[in-house]
């Protein structure tokens, strides 16, 4: 009897032996090295910059080795962190998975290592998944759970992957805010505790906390040194990120939150966890950001190698008060300045319910004859005639109480039989049950009709304003009710994926009540999103800060608005606010009309500014200079091209007083072999370029030396943006 026990529990290799099927996953700078011999655990060794297979046997003699559980279960060594809790259908409140195959393989665009772990007594298993994507420093992990029986069992945890980190100095940087506030940088020391990042709003997931962090290996976080992992969750709802600090190293559980969200597998089915986006960097915030951009680019953003369009949008020029002859005249007016694209916002649908407010509307996704009586068709003539592209705005996961669709509808909300409705913004909003496939089928038909009926629509703004509200599915059944935050994800997800498949061309936002989905959760869909509703210049070089630790200028909406600012009320030059804007994907969000002519002359030379370098800003290398957090009184960023022939500075002045200094700005992006012409590309007054403009300054000096910036920055909100083009 205690043999045949024995034998049923999974084995544990000694710690210090290398006797072991060890695999090596590489990409070009980092490697991830893993312990599986069959019938024994699997174990994470080690995570850092690039080793060979030939290095492991000193991997193991230097015993820097991690001995990591690849995916820790509860109930039998209990206690400690967990990456899996399931309860099997007999009761029984522990798994035991043990490695029963390990499958290396090439897909067209990755590396793939397969680690299969059967439950030693049940017919249960996770398949845990390693994808070193080409030319990029990212290895990603997630699982499948499998339960092979027949009846049910339930998932009470069941996070994505674990990844350890050496204990010594560890500090963690992450993100949290509010609506108008997104992606604030908060940088923190991981003690002997537990630290957890967690999102609960699930619909968006960015708005509070995203789902990205990064810890060093050995003191404060630091610009361009120290040696960095970067870790960002590919999921669009609820999440948790949790350190937990052990003596010897300190590791990191990522996964969907799974609070109020256990999940029943039935017999034969599977769940498959989100993908967990890793990299490390020796050199700090700046190498994960950059490694992070450039997967993402490649193959974590929607078309995210495809330059964007330079649009205005309604929303701050005219907000609800949506027509034909202001739409026409703001199309004329951006098209007047360079602009590409026009995107008309909320304010265009309904007609038993005109959409003149938050309070009623969303779902009736017709156009409002009253406001609009030559329909779509004449907005897209409209933009037609002045040469540019037309965009529109809708919600589609959510309707209002006050809607043709909801009175068609109720049982399509998420809602709960006995008690009455929660509602969101005008008091009247509420969320669609995307579990449910008609749900699924309504939302991408309201996509598919708008875009049929109009084929020259070019992009779509999708917003989502509420939160999960009302936690209850009238869809799935009374024991599942528990899958909602889930269920609502994977059907949203596969509506985008039926979008895509037949639209793969129209550029999509992803908008969440401004940068609410900021997130590698739904970008695989989208080719941007709008990073705030806060457009005041000042704050957004905050938020864009944030925002660029992990997202590249490509996916970050920035738009020039009105002056004083409708958020904060803060005066800024126009100037400032392009040099802000132009930092990342451009675009204006403001009534031209009122506009003074000099503005406008101003405008259309930063638009055409922008086209000359929009290729270094969307595709290039970001180049962090010099932060606001730091309270220097200024904030600069750089972007290079790849081979750095090319480039493009900002500089913001953020305080102003008399005396002030500021040091030289040394420009870590470039070449040192190199010399660059230098352009002043948004001067207030022609004229009058900065000091730099026109000269050619070495690559060595501009880094070494830097750039005295003091007299180009004068007076209050003073900004610069400088090209930086290679001279041979
Ligand atoms: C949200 C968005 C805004 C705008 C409004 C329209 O708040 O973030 O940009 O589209 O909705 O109602």
């Amino acid at each position: 009897m205690k043999k045949d026990l024995m034998f049923l529990l999974c084995g544990t290799l000694a710690a210090g032996s290398a006797l072991a099927d060890n695999y090596v996953i590489s990409t070009p700078n980092t490697s991830l090295v893993i312990t599986a011999n069959k019938k024994q655990k699997a174990y994470i060794q080690y995570y850092g910059s690039r080793i060979s297979k030939d290095d492991i046997n000193s991997l193991f003699d230097s015993r820097s080795v991690m001995w990591q559980d690849t995916y820790p279960t509860f109930g039998l060594h209990s206690s400690g962190e967990k990456a899996l809790y399931v309860t099997h259908s007999d009761g029984t409140m522990s798994t035991d998975l043990c490695v029963q195959e390990v499958r290396q393989y090439k897909e067209s665009n990755a590396d793939l290592t397969e680690i299969t772990l059967n439950d030693t007594v049940y017919p249960f298993t996770v398949k845990q998944y390693f994808k070193a994507y080409n030319g990029t420093d990212v290895i990603s992990t997630w699982t499948e759970i499998i339960n092979s029986g027949r009846k049910p069992v339930t998932l009470y945890k069941y996070v994505s992957g674990v990844i350890p980190v050496p204990r010594a100095e560890n500090w963690m940087t992450h993100f949290n805010g509010g609506w108008g506030s997104e992606e604030q940088i908060n940088e923190e020391y991981i003690g002997n505790n537990m630290k957890v990042i967690r999102n609960t709003d699930g619909v968006r997931n960015a708005h509070t906390s995203n789902p990205s962090l990064m810890i060093t290996l050995n003191g404060k976080p630091q610009e361009n040194t120290g040696s960095v992992i970067g870790a960002t969750l590919a999921w669009s709802g609820n999440f948790k990120l949790k350190t937990s600090a052990g003596p010897n190293y300190l590791t990191l559980f990522a996964g969907i939150d799974e609070e109020n969200a256990h999940y029943i597998l039935d017999g034969g089915k599977s769940l498959v966890t989100p993908e967990l986006i890793l990299t490390y960097s020796n050199d700090g915030k700046g190498g994960v950001s950059r490694a992070i951009h450039k997967w993402a680019r490649k193959y974590g953003v929607h078309n995210g190698e495809k330059p964007r369009d330079i649009l205005l949008n309604s929303w701050e020029g005219v907000y609800f008060k949506v027509n034909q002859k202001g739409m026409a005249q703001m199309m004329e007016d951006i098209a007047s300045l360079g602009g590409e694209l026009f995107v008309m916002d909320d304010g265009w649908f309904g007609n038993k319910y005109p959409r003149n407010n938050g309070s009623t509307s969303l779902g009736d996704w017709e156009v409002c004859r009253e406001k609009l009586p030559e329909g779509i068709d004449g907005l897209t003539a409209a933009a037609k005639k002045n040469h540019i592209k037309f965009g529109i705005w809708i919600e589609p996961e959510m309707s209002d109480v006050q809607s043709e669709l909801y009175e068609k509808h109720p049982d399509w909300v998420l809602s709960q039989k006995n008690r009455q409705l929660i509602t969101g913004r005008g008091n009247s909003q509420v969320i669609l049950d995307l579990s449910n496939p008609a749900v699924q089928d309504f939302v991408y038909g309201a996509v598919d009709r708008l875009m049929t009926n109009n084929p020259e629509i070019a992009y779509i703004k999708w917003d989502a304003n509420a939160g999960i509200m009302n936690y209850g599915s009238p869809y799935l059944p009374k024991n599942k009710q528990s899958h909602i935050y889930v269920e609502y994800h994977k059907g949203l997800t596969k509506t985008l994926q039926r979008i895509r498949e037949k639209y793969p061309d129209l550029v999509i936002q992803a908008c969440g009540a401004g940068g609410g989905r900021a997130s590698y959760g739904v970008l695989p869909y989208y080719d941007e999103f709008w990073t705030s509703d806060n457009t005041d210049a000042l704050q957004r070089i905050y938020i864009q800060w944030g925002t660029s630790m992990f997202y590249p200028a490509i996916t970050m909406a920035a738009h020039v608005s009105a002056n004083r600012n409708h958020q904060t009320g803060r005066t800024v030059p126009l100037k400032y606010r392009f040099d802000v804007a132009m930092s990342g994907r451009l675009g204006m969000e403001i009534q031209l009309r009122d506009m003074s002519d000099s503005d406008k002359e101003y405008a259309r030379r930063a638009i055409s500014a922008y086209k000359e370098v929009r290729d270094v800003v969307q595709l290039g290398d970001l180049y962090r200079l010099v932060s606001p957090y730091d309270n220097k009184g200024m904030a600069s960023l750089m972007y290079t091209t790849e081979n750095k022939d090319r480039a493009v500075v900002f500089v913001y002045k953020m305080t102003h007083f008399s005396g002030q200094s500021f040091a030289r700005l040394h420009l870590d992006g470039v070449d040192v072999s190199k010399k660059y012409r230098i352009k002043d590309l948004t001067p207030r007054d022609p004229k009058r370029p900065a000091s730099f403009d026109g000269k050619v300054i070495s690559g060595a000096v501009l880094k070494a030396a830097g750039l005295d910036i003091n007299s180009a920055l004068n007076g209050e909100y003073a900004s610069l943006a400088l090209e930086l083009t290679e001279v041979k």
